[in-house]
């Protein structure tokens, strides 16, 4: 087992420590920054219904629903398609309307999550275009959907999903990046820096882990916390969602992700010294707005974290700790933000002498509903 961690203690550490070579091979044969192409077979096959489409609606459990909201950013902006989230649990059992035309995309590593799977079959016989975005290779969802693409992130064998999730970031970004500049509605300047700034991630990926100790020493600072909050707005809003997921799966800390300004209808009453408040802010169109949040929870004496890019001194003055990513794009920044918030769990849960890799009560993959 130990020559399979790869010398590392725990598979959820190894995963998180291969994005930089994952998201890679996820991009490789694909995208083409140079001559400014994106190759999808399985997408382009369906280019013409998913740019016409009246809306795009993922459907996903858990982690992969996660991927599918920073999708909905992404795509609402640069395709201008109308798109839901939808967890799949809920969409099987309503009556949903499903209007031939629409394009469903379904997220999922294991590609066997039962509701995700019947969702699937059902928005199929009403009309709709089922695309996968799936992990394993001729999993039941990738075999129902008439097309799609394969996010090549090797087997995840940590019950909490790291390296599938930054795969699948990468993986939507290029369908919303193939249709958008098909459309028209992303020109080719923007479209070409996209290109660029998807194709650097690796390498910035491989900078954010450096900090492995200095997330290690925060993880010993906080461990001993009975809730957190995560907050975070626009393309880093469902990162925020992703770290509190991620806390409360391996650490067993009760976390709640939000929307940064959503804070005030609720969770600020949580607010106190003791409540560690983990910011997802990185430089992007909603800085100004989140910093203001972040001035808020100091006002009422929280514990500011702070994910930053690097350099942003103003953030640096207000927070407790920071964790600095290096500068992006904000349409690819949520691939860097969640690197520090997957380690800083890992570490709080070996902290806490936890299985990391088996965290009580969870499957890898819920085949049963
Ligand atoms: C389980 C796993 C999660 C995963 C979710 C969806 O809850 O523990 O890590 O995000 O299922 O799984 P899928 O394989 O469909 O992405």
């Amino acid at each position: 087992a130990a020559i399979e961690k790869g010398g590392y203690d725990h598979f959820m550490l190894k995963e998180i420590f291969e994005q930089p070579q994952t998201i890679y091979d996820c991009l490789r044969g694909r995208l083409d920054a140079e001559k400014g192409t994106i190759t999808m077979s399985g997408i382009q096959k369906y280019a013409e219904q998913i740019m016409n489409a009246n809306r795009i609606i993922m459907v996903a459990c858990g982690t992969s629903w996660h991927a599918g909201l920073v999708a909905e950013y992404i795509f609402e902006e640069l395709c201008r398609i109308n798109v839901e989230v939808e967890y799949a649990s809920e969409f099987r059992y309503r009556n949903p309307v499903i209007n031939k035309g629409d394009v469903i995309i379904a997220i999922s590593q294991s590609g066997e999550t039962a509701d995700t799977l019947v969702a699937i079959e059902n928005a199929k016989k009403q009309g709709a275009i089922i695309l996968g975005v799936v992990n394993v290779v001729g999993s039941s969802i990738s075999r129902v959907s008439d097309g799609g693409a394969y996010t090549h992130a090797g087997p995840e064998i940590g019950v909490a999903s790291t390296k599938a999730f930054t795969a699948q970031l990468a993986v939507l970004t290029m369908i919303a990046l193939k249709i958008g500049y098909e459309k028209g509605t992303l020109d080719k300047d923007r479209y070409m820096r996209l290109l660029d700034e998807l194709n650097s991630v690796p390498d910035k990926v491989k900078v954010v882990l450096e900090q492995q100790e200095r997330i290690k020493a925060l993880a010993e600072k906080y461990k001993d916390a009975s809730d957190a909050l995560f907050l975070g707005r626009g393309y880093n809003f469902p990162v925020a969602l992703e770290g509190a997921l991620k806390l409360k799966e391996i650490s067993y800390i009760h976390a709640e992700g939000y929307p940064a300004a959503e804070m005030k209808h609720g969770p600020i009453a949580l607010v106190d010294e003791n409540l560690p408040v983990v910011f997802v802010a990185t430089k992007d169109s909603y800085h100004e707005k989140v910093i203001s949040n972040m001035q808020e929870i100091k006002a009422r004496k929280g514990k500011v974290i702070a994910v930053i890019t690097e350099g942003d001194e103003h953030s640096t003055s207000l927070a407790d700790d920071v964790i600095e990513v290096p500068e992006a794009d904000e349409i690819v920044a949520p691939m860097l933000s969640v690197i520090p918030l997957q380690l800083l769990s890992y570490y709080v849960g070996v902290a806490k002498g936890y299985d990391v890799d088996k965290p009580r009560n969870l499957a890898k993959s819920v085949t049963v509903e």
